[in-house]
């Protein structure tokens, strides 16, 4: 269909109290403008048209990856205005639907419905509310055609009883646009030209304006205050939380479960309460993620287990991986199969090769572990000397004792052996056992301070 989108992001959204523009605030990671687009996108239209305003240039900056015809709107005048200022850039024999960037929940398939329904004459989105305060009010005549919209504002006191409402989002042909918009004046309460006025003056040219309604009042739910924005996140991530389930994940509460980002998951996937999910994130089958947890950025593989209270962001887990309690895992992790990463552990930049376990209490940061090696509590590598990170490099079968400091640069060969308690700053070749540490001393008939004869 040769179908273009126009979206209305230019209002201020003063009711949000902050100084990002409205459209920029955030839902499920991404921004409300972002929800709005993408949707938009699933419509394959031919162009996508944003109208900005207030803050345009920080609008315009946060979304630059999209393919977008970005149209400013000097000064907020009205809907009717803000589309105006759009359509110079929209190809003739286009259908366009207008869209709002503060109204993020609508669902693809409403869309496709409404834009269905405007191929020759406009079709508006409308709803049922119970409380219609602020919202448009739809006329009908008496046989039920839709004559127009008049806004709260402007209505009398019996149109105010009227509960069908305008949601603000329609479409119509864009010869529609041209011949109407043009001449909606901007005489009302509010001093604006009010794009619904284009919706009575097709009905007077002999129009007929159709109408759908949408299912569910969420789908036109607006942001205007952050007691709104809530709400659509909580709603939103209602709606992902089912969408897992259906599709197989076993989540102990969609109430407390937020993604912000995409989350894809195999089967048999277990997840439980509080746990977050930011950027891109893959769990493979039977992985399981305890309570508490934030995953940013993070693949896990099949059968993997993130205990609660852990925090990873920019890690790779392989197969069968046992990551925490308490584990934080910091950017380029890689964990290979069946590795143990265990409570109060920091890893940054480090690979752990298949097998191999860091299991309590440890830093390993810029450091290559091997198979099988065996990493006692209380390892740190001394990574940095306050001004070069180096490397350490631990081989196959390598067994660090507790409580030893590595100082790298430092390559600790396969099957070499450090003894507990040492600082290596040297390289230990294969199969050998570094020691450094100070030799035990046992003193004989020592005597505790406080015991001694102090009389004279
Ligand atoms: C509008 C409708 C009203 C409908 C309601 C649904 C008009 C005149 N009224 O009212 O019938 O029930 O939405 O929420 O259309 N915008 C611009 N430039 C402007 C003015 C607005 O880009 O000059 C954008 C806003 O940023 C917002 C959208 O258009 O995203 C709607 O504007 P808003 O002021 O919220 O419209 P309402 O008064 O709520
Ligand atoms: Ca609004």
């Amino acid at each position: 269909m040769k179908l273009e989108v126009v979206i209305l992001a230019a209002g201020q959204g003063k009711r949000m109290k902050s100084r990002l523009p409205k459209v920029l605030h955030v839902v499920g990671g991404m921004p409300l403008l972002e929800h709005v687009i993408r949707t938009a996108q699933g419509l394959e239209p031919r162009a996508i048209h944003v109208v900005v305003g207030h803050g345009s240039e920080q609008v315009q900056d946060a979304l630059a990856h999209y393919d977008i015809n970005w149209v400013v709107q000097e000064r907020q005048a009205g809907t009717g205005h803000a589309v105006l200022q759009a359509l110079p850039a929209i190809a003739d024999d286009s259908i366009v639907l207008v869209l709002y960037g503060d109204v993020p929940l609508t669902r693809l398939s409403t869309l496709q419905n409404l834009v269905q329904q405007a191929r020759t004459a406009p079709a508006l989105l409308t709803a049922e509310l119970q409380n219609p305060q602020g919202y448009g009010r739809i006329l009908r005549d008496k046989i039920g055609a839709l004559v127009g919209v008049v806004e709260d504002k402007d209505a009398t006191p019996i149109q105010r009883d009227i509960r069908e409402i305008n949601t603000g989002l329609l479409a119509a042909p864009q010869r529609d646009f041209l011949a109407y918009l043009p001449q909606v004046g901007n005489d009302n309460q509010q001093g604006e030209y009010y794009l619904p006025d284009i919706l009575g003056l097709a009905v007077a040219n002999g129009k007929t304006v159709s109408s759908c309604a949408v299912e569910s009042e969420l789908e036109i739910f607006g942001v205007n205050d952050r007691v709104q924005l809530n709400h659509v996140e909580r709603e939103y991530q209602h709606r992902q939380a089912e969408q897992l389930m259906r599709e197989g994940v076993n989540i102990a509460d969609p109430a407390r479960l937020d993604i912000r980002g995409s989350l894809s998951c195999g089967e048999d996937v277990s997840i439980d309460i509080n746990v977050v999910f930011e950027g891109k994130v893959t769990l493979g089958n039977d992985v399981s993620v305890g309570a508490n947890c934030v995953l940013s950025d993070v693949s896990v593989a099949d059968g993997s287990v993130i205990h609660p209270m852990s925090h990873l962001q920019q890690a790779v887990i392989g197969k069968d991986c046992s990551v925490g309690p308490y584990a934080r895992l910091r950017s380029g992790t890689v964990l290979s199969e069946g590795a143990r990463i265990g409570n109060f552990v920091e890893t940054k930049k480090a690979s752990i090769g298949p097998g191999s376990k860091v299991n309590h209490l440890s830093y390993i940061g810029d450091c290559d572990v091997g198979a099988e090696v065996n990493i006692g509590a209380g390892t740190i590598t001394c990574n940095y000397d306050g001004v070069n990170k180096h490397k350490t490099d631990i081989g196959k079968g390598v067994f660090v004792g507790s409580n030893s400091t590595l100082v790298a640069p430092l390559q600790i060969e396969e099957q070499g052996f450090v003894a507990a308690g040492s600082t290596i700053t040297g390289s230990v070749g294969k199969g050998e056992l570094a020691v450094s540490r100070a030799r035990q001393r046992n003193i004989e008939g020592w005597v505790r301070p406080g015991t001694r004869d102090t009389k004279d």
